[in-house]
């Protein structure tokens, strides 16, 4: 059977049929295009996800606390052991930094990927660039180069690419620098229909961080890591310029407790605050979204008055290659966002809603912990590790980034 008969079998089997309605208005090379997302696209788990779409979580989870261990709290002799220890894994290379830079900055306003955001100091700066400044410090230090791997969407690859390329990569070693892209999955409409683009292509999207394992494997970035011997791979954000992307008290810390995975937390600074918590489900290490606490749970205060949930997820995680490997064998689960899509309909009409109008599917990084047994969560201090770019003005702005930025590295 070709290509062609084999995508239409398909089609008709999952009520799709309109993928292929367009199909003789495309271009050769798009048409073969066409097929191939047909072939690769797993409808089945798409109608499993529009069947299951309005259920936001399994209220039956079991949410409880999570210890943790207060950075500021541990003895000089504790943390003089665990930086040492830290720095030994950085110096016999055995140290990895993993950048999540797959999100656009819609939020932000921001046209491109998000790393090129420029950060208004003097000079201005752009988040990327402050990210090599960040690993050549490391270079100065300990003369090591620490491996670099970007996760970028098909949507901003090149245009990350071309970032560095414009820029010399920021004087880091362009070698030690590795991009991959991370995967996608189709956008569905109210009706369970897969959506088309303006061209008549399939309209993905990018799969959400926790795609990040899947992308690891899939672009031999694993393999990469296991070759150079490398065994503790921090895995951060793209949206926070003060981010430690190589806390040697944390990485000490891990090889002592002989974690398998470490999250930086931070307090919560209120309870309303736009953050993800730690917390065990069902016993095993997670993350609670802002979108899932109850009010209850997120006002809870114990003894000394400090919120029960407020271990705040910064995206900060540092994982021990087997960990990785134990979690890139298990499939994430997927979330449901309403999104306002752009699409070509049945009858060849393009729509741009002006509301949300299409269902987008993601994973997310913190459900891996919840295949990891346990985890240690290791509490800093939000003036030095957090300071966040994600909306266009007010809170976690790029003015709010600034100044914190600012007050970190003592800058006027
Ligand atoms: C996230 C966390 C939240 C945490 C907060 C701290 C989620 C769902 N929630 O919220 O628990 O407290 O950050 O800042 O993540 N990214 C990709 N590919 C994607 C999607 C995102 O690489 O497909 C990257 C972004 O570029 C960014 C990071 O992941 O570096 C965070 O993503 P974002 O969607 O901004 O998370 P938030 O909703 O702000």
């Amino acid at each position: 059977m070709n290509k062609f008969n084999q995508a239409q079998e398909i089609v008709k089997k999952f009520h799709q049929e309109h993928l292929l309605k367009f199909y003789d208005n495309l271009e050769e090379d798009k048409k073969e295009l066409l097929l191939n997302q047909i072939l690769e696209t797993d409808f089945e788990l798409l109608k499993e996800l529009y069947e299951k779409r309005n259920i936001v979580s399994d209220s039956k989870d079991k949410i409880t606390p999570i210890a943790y261990t207060d950075k500021s709290k541990l003895s000089k002799d504790e943390l003089e052991k665990y930086k040492k220890n830290g720095e030994e894994v950085i110096k016999n290379n055995k140290y990895a930094v993993v950048t999540m830079a797959g999100g656009q900055g819609t939020r932000l306003g921001h046209d491109g990927p998000k790393g090129t955001f420029m950060l208004n100091i003097d000079p201005p700066k752009s988040l990327f660039e402050i990210f090599c400044e960040k690993l050549n410090k490391i270079k100065n230090e300990y003369g090591v180069i620490i491996p670099w791997y970007l996760m970028t969407s098909k949507e901003n690859n090149n245009d990350t690419i071309k970032f560095f390329e414009e820029n010399n990569y920021f004087d880091y070693p362009k070698e030690a620098i590795k991009f991959f892209i991370q995967g996608e999955i189709p956008m569905i409409d109210t009706k369970g229909k897969v959506i088309l683009t303006a061209e008549g292509l399939i309209k993905q999207a990018a799969n959400g961080h926790g795609g990040i394992f899947e992308a690891m494997f899939n672009n031999d970035i694993v393999e990469d890591i296991k070759n150079r011997g490398i065994e503790w791979i921090f895995i951060g954000p793209v949206d926070n310029p003060i981010v430690q992307m190589t806390d040697e008290v944390m990485i000490g810390y891990a090889v002592n407790k002989n974690a398998a995975a470490i999250g930086k937390s931070i307090v919560k600074a209120n309870p309303g605050e736009k953050v993800g918590v730690f917390c065990k489900r069902n016993g095993k290490p997670s993350v609670v979204e802002y979108t899932e606490i109850t009010k209850e749970m997120a006002e809870e205060t114990d003894k000394n008055g400090e919120l029960v949930f407020g271990e705040s997820h910064i995206n900060c995680n540092l994982f021990n290659i087997n960990a990785i490997e134990k979690i890139g064998a298990e499939k994430l689960p997927y979330h449901t966002a309403f999104k306002k899509a752009t699409y070509m309909d049945e009858n060849g009409k393009i729509i741009e809603p002006k509301e949300p109008n299409c269902y987008k599917f993601e994973t997310f990084i913190f459900d891996s912990f919840e295949k990891l047994d346990s985890m240690e969560i290791l509490r800093g201090k939000r003036e030095e590790e957090f300071a966040p770019v994600k909306n266009k003005e007010g809170v976690d702005s790029p003015e709010t980034a600034v100044s914190l930025y600012k007050a970190y590295y003592n800058l006027k």
